[in-house]
């Protein structure tokens, strides 16, 4: 099925109605479906949220206990059932119960006090910060230092993720071992790959003739016992909470990169940020709660509408690692079937998130978008102002580009030549910074991980386990401390048996 009667289909079940049909019938549509909050303008508009949907969804959002969840999040309750967890990344912010927010703080001052030794002087002179971690140990910093540490950066910094050792030789290449911290983040400090390039710059910064590589290693982690047995020094590790997900964990000791890249200045404003977030999807009335009503799109589009994917894209090329941290945030919180209880979901979940950079993602895959057989709900974030040094042409058609996109797939446009005619009715959001800067970056970050939460909430999920990553950890440990292979489906013995590993 094609085109128009993709959608048409699709949509025919009351109350969706056309894109085109919700501007004519309701004129105040654009001032209901956006909102500015720490900076950023969020437009929902071009979304198939009416307002009889939106009416539903509030009602539902009420039955799932929007709010009491949303309460006990902030309170520090157990909002991770399966983990008997606290869910406390909001305390690093400040928006939490005093008690973890205390720990938090005083956790960031020995923070702080080590950055301050560092630029001081006391580890000698330093050019380089090699970042160890996987998931979401790398992903965040990594967002962050890639969008705001361009200018003249304190420290050449690289991240190092992949067991590939070519990932090593790469994220190596431009280090001085005799002037370079390897900072290793990691939640449980027991992850292979982190453990394995750990091993890998120990050797690095030996080979390289350095007197005390041990005393280079940082660690920011949970499991300060893990750390010391992989020869970390207690001086050198900084605790995070173990409520604290891997995934939400940018905001804690994980982000001594951020911190050394953008000084303490830079990392306590990402963190003032995504507070401000906070108290909008704390105290915001459910139907001006940006989060919750950017859930209820994304509840229409995975369940009603079937979509099973939706694109992120960057119209800002320092937010080129935005998708890639969102894919985490969500696939990894809202991949699930069983409710929180365990009983099979009653609703699709998550949908696949993927996406990339404007314009770049223009010439690419947006055929699909504009005219192929699957709807997929498309988000435009982008950013006012630019920090390049060309001429403003460059930032105005960049800007106009992502809007003449939104516009184009809910317009689309008649033609009597089938190949040359585009349906339209196909939804946008577009998130718009005004400028990007850690405040504002920590509050767009704040306000996915918050929406996130938020759909678990109406589907009934868990959204801080994830046990689906460990089956293909167990069998990799097992094959590689020598198991038996006679369990394994003949394919993966024939696999293993080609490349002798
Ligand atoms: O395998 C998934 C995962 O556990 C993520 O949740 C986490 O962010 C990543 O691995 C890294 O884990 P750790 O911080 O414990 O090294």
């Amino acid at each position: 099925m094609a085109g128009r009667a993709l959608c048409a289909a699709a949509m025919e079940q009351e109350p969706i109605k056309s894109l085109s049909a919700l501007f004519a019938d309701e004129p105040d549509r654009l001032s209901k479906l956006s909102f500015a909050v720490a900076g950023i303008y969020f437009d929902w508009s071009k979304t198939h949220l009416g307002q009889v949907l939106i009416s539903g969804f509030l009602e539902r959002s009420r039955k799932a206990g929007f709010v009491a969840a949303r309460d006990a999040l902030f309170a520090g309750e157990i909002v991770n059932p399966s983990e008997q967890r606290a869910a406390t990344h909001v305390a690093e912010r400040g928006s939490a119960a005093p008690d973890d927010v205390d720990l938090a703080t005083a956790r960031r001052q020995r923070m702080r006090a080590l950055v301050d030794a560092i630029e001081g002087g006391a580890f000698g002179d330093v050019t380089g910060i090699l970042h160890i971690g996987i998931g979401g140990s790398v992903l965040g910093p990594a967002l962050v230092v890639d969008a705001l540490g361009r200018r003249s950066p304190a420290f050449t910094v690289r991240f190092l993720s992949n067991i590939d050792g070519a990932a090593f030789d790469d994220a190596v290449k431009p280090l001085d071992p005799a002037t370079t911290l390897v900072v290793v983040a990691s939640k449980s400090f027991t992850t292979l790959e982190t453990i394995l390039n750990l091993e890998a710059a120990r050797e690095w910064l030996r080979g390289a003739g350095v007197d005390d590589p041990d005393g280079r290693l940082i660690a920011a982690t949970a499991n300060p016992q893990a750390a010391v047995e992989q020869g970390i020094d207690d001086s050198r590790i900084l605790q995070f909470a173990e409520t604290v997900g891997g995934r939400f964990s940018l905001w804690s000791s994980v982000g001594l990169t951020i911190a050394l890249a953008l000084g303490w200045g830079g990392f306590e404003a990402l963190l003032e940020g995504a507070a401000e977030m906070d108290r909008h999807f704390r105290f915001a009335e459910p139907h001006a709660n940006v989060p919750l009503i950017a859930a209820f799109a994304d509840r229409l589009y995975v369940e009603q509408l079937g979509c099973q994917s939706r694109a992120v894209f960057a119209y800002d090329e320092r937010l080129r690692l935005l998708p890639m941290c969102l894919q985490q945030i969500e696939m990894e919180s809202n991949g699930k079937s069983v409710t929180k209880d365990g009983r099979p979901v009653a609703h699709p979940t998550a949908p696949v998130v993927w996406g990339g950079v404007g314009t770049d993602a223009q010439h690419a895959v947006f055929q699909l978008l504009h005219q192929g057989t699957v709807l997929v709900p498309v988000e435009f974030v982008a950013v006012v102002h630019g920090d390049d040094k060309q001429d403003g042409e460059h930032h105005r058609l960049l800007l106009l580009n992502a809007f003449a996109q939104g516009a184009a797939l809910m317009a689309g446009r008649e033609s009597e030549d089938p190949h040359r005619a585009y349906p339209g009715n196909r939804p946008s959001a577009t998130v718009l910074l005004d400028r990007l800067d850690a405040r504002s970056l920590g509050a767009l970050i704040a306000f996915y991980e918050h929406r996130t939460f938020a759909n678990a909430v109406l589907v009934g999920i868990n959204a801080f386990d994830q046990f689906g990553v460990e089956l293909g950890k167990d069998i990799a440990r097992h094959l590689s401390e020598g198991a038996e292979q006679d369990s394994l489906d003949p394919s993966t013995r024939a696999l293993i048996e080609r490349t002798g590993v």
